[in-house]
């Protein structure tokens, strides 16, 4: 048996995400040829349908949640490896239909013996399934892997998430757990460690003594759509700042990793998100604006009279010495004008500028040389930026600002592949480098809980419109601006 070859079990195999997200991933492994020689899908759902109706569900996914080019005959191979097995995943007894089916299969050496299983059901189930595979002699450390890939939200705060946890590592190690976080797969966040590390330009600067400022923006155009119940629990805070964005900053702000395996970069990541400030009673008023977009408390599944953040934007600082009093700016939020998700970086206006006086009468005040801006663009466009000044073609020293961009969809019109493609290929080559390690998720859940909810008022944003008010107040106070705003055709001026 190879290494690679595996057997993986969805729980949630008739779920939203298996149907979005999962089957498609394999999908487009099996069209790349990177699947291994053995390779079976079993998916585990309580629905009483027939193998034919499960493969016809989820061909059906393809086509209408993904772009993704398929036709029947490449689906046909493709759904000849996976299976349907209707079970009831809360009672234990119901285990002995996945053991004797790999037992069976196995007889016949169609299916490895290596496991990896997909938790894609809510949290509140992590805990029994993991016992009840343990209970059922479904796990063992016999000559194969055991692997377990489990979606956010990992708890409600820190004391949730070390429960869970605690539950989870009582049957695997924390080495076999992949905590998925998709925004890890994305191409250009992974583009940012290479940025960073493998450009010698890059990271003499990268630190207070040239950047101003960072911001991490990821804004959504949908609105919570039909997961009503789950966010008007959870909210933006937890939904996308505790996992997500915190990801992201950690990328961007990590002291360079020793090496560049697994544990070096979690490592790197450990360290800034144990660095990053706590929040005080003081500083949460001020630093944090939540907004809520007209109409969510008539979504299905939501409160009438619901608080719930739909939108954040907070000012973060880490505290060691690359950082310190660098504001770093976070703004995520539904329902708004675009969907955008880019990072800027701000560098420091230049010191020794205009020399002679001629010069200075020259250059009015606003033609200043502006502080470069150096943009990675997560999507929908994928690619850098790069703002420098440079002189206009006129016969006076007159400055204008120069927007360089390579775009890499735009320019290889490519499709760049869903962050699940890659994600599940790691698992499968059991590389965790871009799955959240407990420690990770231990600081960014201390750094949540420092925030306290009740302090903060929720500001009612238009929907489809730019978010709350306030939160252009915010960085207006500090002298700067929102440099996503440019891509939507606006300045801090005209808001
Ligand atoms: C998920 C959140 O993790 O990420 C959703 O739970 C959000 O609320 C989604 O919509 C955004 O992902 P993407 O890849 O569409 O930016």
């Amino acid at each position: 048996m190879d290494n690679l070859s595996c057997t993986m079990i969805i729980f949630g195999g008739t779920g939203d995400l298996t149907k979005r997200k999962l089957i498609p991933a394999i999908h487009q492994l099996e069209k790349g040829k990177y699947l291994p020689n053995k390779f079976k899908v079993i998916g585990v759902g309580r629905r009483d349908i027939s193998q034919e109706e499960y493969n016809v569900m989820l061909y059906k996914g393809i086509k209408e949640y993904t772009n993704i080019e398929t036709n029947q005959e490449l689906w046909n191979k493709i759904s000849k490896k996976i299976y349907y097995l209707k079970m009831d995943f809360t009672k234990s007894y119901e285990y002995e239909k996945i053991y004797e089916y790999l037992l069976e299969d196995n007889k016949k050496e169609e299916i490895s013996s290596n496991l990896l299983f997909y938790l894609a059901v809510s949290p509140e189930y992590f805990g029994t399934i993991v016992n009840n595979l343990k209970k059922n002699n479904i796990i063992d450390e016999n000559n194969h892997w055991n692997r377990m890939v489990i979606e956010k939200p990992f708890g409600k705060d820190f004391k949730s998430a070390k429960k869970l946890n605690k539950e989870i590592t009582k049957v695997f190690k924390e080495n076999q757990i992949f905590r998925i976080d998709h925004y890890l797969g994305k191409e250009m966040i992974q583009n940012i460690t290479m940025l960073r590390f493998e450009n010698s330009i890059f990271e003499p600067i990268w630190s207070n003594k040239y950047i101003e400022n960072i911001q991490i923006i990821v804004s959504e155009k949908e609105g919570i759509g039909l997961r009503g119940e789950y966010y008007d629990n959870t909210g933006a805070l937890k939904d996308m700042i505790q996992s997500h964005l915190l990801q992201i900053l950690a990328i961007t702000t990590m002291e360079s990793p020793e090496n560049f395996y697994i544990d070096s970069i979690r490592n790197s990541k450990a360290k800034l998100l144990e660095d990053l400030v706590l929040y005080t009673d003081d500083n949460n008023k001020e630093d944090i604006i939540f907004g809520q977009y007209e109409g969510y408390n008539d979504e299905e599944g939501v409160f009438e009279d619901s608080n719930r953040e739909t939108y954040v934007a907070m000012k973060v600082f880490i505290d060691n010495e690359r950082w310190k009093g660098v504001p770093i700016y976070l703004m995520t939020g539904k329902n708004l004008k675009e969907k955008l998700a880019q990072v800027s970086i701000e560098f420091k206006e230049p010191k020794n500028t205009i020399k002679t006086k001629k010069e200075i009468n020259i250059l009015k005040m606003d033609k200043k040389p502006k502080g470069n801006v150096l943009e990675i663009m997560i999507q929908p466009k994928e690619g850098i930026g790069l703002r420098i000044n440079i002189k206009k073609p006129t016969v006076i020293n007159e400055m204008e600002v120069a927007q360089m961009e390579y775009c890499k969809t735009c320019l290889n019109g490519l499709n760049t592949p869903d962050a699940y493609v890659k994600l599940l290929l790691d698992v499968i080559e059991g590389d965790s480098t871009r799955f959240t390690r407990w420690d990770e998720l231990s600081y960014s859940w201390r750094f949540i809980d420092s925030i306290n909810e009740e302090f903060i008022k929720t500001h009612k944003y238009k929907a489809k419109g730019l978010g709350p008010d306030k939160a252009y107040t915010m960085i207006k106070k500090d002298n700067r601006k929102w440099w996503f705003l440019d891509k939507w055709g606006k300045t801090n001026e005209n808001i």
